[in-house]
């Protein structure tokens, strides 16, 4: 029997999907990714090599193993180009294994264009976005203007297409001299990537239905995570998709029976880039000493992660909103030094206490968080594969969070490396 599994970030991103990916991987015949973008920053290291993925499956990296990216996903096809060329780079070959929709939508150089000019005119209340062109490519999409990969090889209808951008987008277009804004130098690189598209685009749903059919395991691989759901996650401070189990269905075109089992990844605390509601994020020297520690800087943009304790009351909503059957839980090792380790089980909002997000989640930004502590460890847990080797004090934190939250615990990264891990 197959035993398809999906991976989903339980926090606001930056979890460690990208090493839990591939640990799976491997015992995965296809890797298949279902929402976001080049937003996405997916770290795997293997011995002393480092990879960073954005659009491309973590699967890639193990031989021989079947990738594709949704149609869920909004594909900027010149950053697809040069993570293949990155990988090629790296002696990965991916030829006849790396497949894309063919009804995935383009992210294109005018989206992020849009992106820029957005997040300058909200000011002070910008998201923090990472300017990938996300939340523009998304509203193109819904508006039924999106620009789909499918596009690139019927070039009439893409000029046409581009053409009516030109009109709706008037006001960021005309007059400016970036050179997003050509829209006539978009077409032209574009038709240059026409060729090398037409070698990876295919139906995906009904690539997935046949591998499925035929018994292969299939692991769907999340971006982001629940808090930065479009509809769950700390809206408005959100990116635009899906990033909770729901997205994998439509962003692949798959029913609901093709997943057995729901992976939720939790790093040991907390960490958000951009802006937004954290309540437990520390803007003090202990928040210092864990991005330090975590060396918690983006691997996307580069911008140093804020960082806070874990915050159970979240991690409940994002396991109910995905489902959640078990959980992976990464970097416990950056928690090794600490004397005191504290994580949040209650929220006070207007005196009250709450076990649950707020409702409105505008709320979010209210509340204050209630904290209960343990006794640090102390000891080094790096590189420990075996949970009996763990200190018991870190033993009683990992319990704690899986007994909270109602769930077992599948995996526990002690380490950057894929063997710096321990399977329960
Ligand atoms: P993703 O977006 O969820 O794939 O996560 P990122 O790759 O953006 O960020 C996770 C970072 O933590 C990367 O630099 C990983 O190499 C690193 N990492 C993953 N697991 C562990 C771990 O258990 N311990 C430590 N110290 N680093 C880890
Ligand atoms: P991975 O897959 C962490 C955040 C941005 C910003 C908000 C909206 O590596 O976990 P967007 O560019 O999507 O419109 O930005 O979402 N964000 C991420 N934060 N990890 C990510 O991806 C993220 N992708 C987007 O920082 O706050
Ligand atoms: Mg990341």
């Amino acid at each position: 029997m197959s035993k398809n599994k999906i991976v989903v970030g339980c926090q606001w991103g930056d979890e460690g999907k990208g090493k839990i990916v591939d640990i799976l991987a491997a015992d995965a015949d296809i890797i298949a990714r279902f929402q976001g973008g080049a937003n996405a920053g997916h770290t795997i290291v293997v011995g002393d090599e480092k990879y960073i993925l954005h659009l491309i499956p973590s699967g890639i990296i193990h031989a021989g193993k079947i990738c594709y990216i949704g149609n869920g996903v909004v594909v900027d096809p010149f950053a697809l180009k040069e993570e293949l060329d990155f990988l090629a780079e790296k002696g990965i070959d991916y030829t006849g294994r790396l497949f894309v929709s063919a009804a995935a939508n383009m992210v294109l150089p005018y989206h992020k264009l849009i992106d820029t000019i957005e997040e300058k005119s909200r000011g002070t209340a910008s998201l923090g976005t990472t300017i990938r062109g996300i939340g523009p490519a998304y509203v193109d999409k819904v508006a039924r203007h999106g620009i789909r990969i499918a596009d690139l090889f019927a070039p009439e209808r893409l000029k046409k297409k581009l053409d009516y951008q030109r009109v709706i987008k008037e006001r960021y277009l005309t007059g400016s001299d970036d050179e997003r804004a050509d829209l006539d130098r978009t077409c032209n690189e574009l038709m240059k990537l026409a060729d090398l598209f037409r070698t990876l685009a295919v139906d995906v749903s009904l690539e997935l239905q046949i591998a499925h059919r035929q018994g292969k395991s299939i692991l769907f691989e999340g971006a982001q995570g629940a808090l930065l759901d479009v509809d769950l996650g700390t809206y408005p401070y959100a990116t635009s998709s899906n990033t909770t189990t729901g997205g994998a269905l439509t962003g692949l075109g798959i029913g609901p029976r093709m997943i057995d089992q729901v992976i939720g990844v939790v790093k040991a605390y907390t960490t958000r880039v951009g802006a937004g509601p954290f309540p437990t994020e520390l803007v003090n020297d202990t928040g210092e000493q864990l991005r330090r520690l975590g060396d918690e800087y983006g691997a996307s943009t580069g911008r140093p992660r804020r960082c806070g304790w874990l915050d159970l009351v979240a991690l409940r909503h994002a396991v109910r909103i995905c489902g959640v059957d078990t959980i992976a839980i990464t970097k416990l090792d950056v928690l090794d030094e600490f004397d005191e380790i504290e994580y949040c089980t209650q929220y006070e909002l207007k005196g009250h206490r709450l076990n649950q997000v707020p409702l409105d989640l505008a709320d979010f930004g209210q509340v204050k968080p209630v904290y209960r502590s343990l006794p640090g460890w102390r000891t080094d847990t790096t590189g420990i594969t075996s949970f009996k080797d763990l200190p018991s004090k870190a033993r009683n934190y990992l319990n704690l969070v899986a007994d909270d939250l109602g769930v077992k615990i599948c995996l526990i990264s002690t380490g950057a490396k894929r063997l710096e891990t321990i399977f329960v």
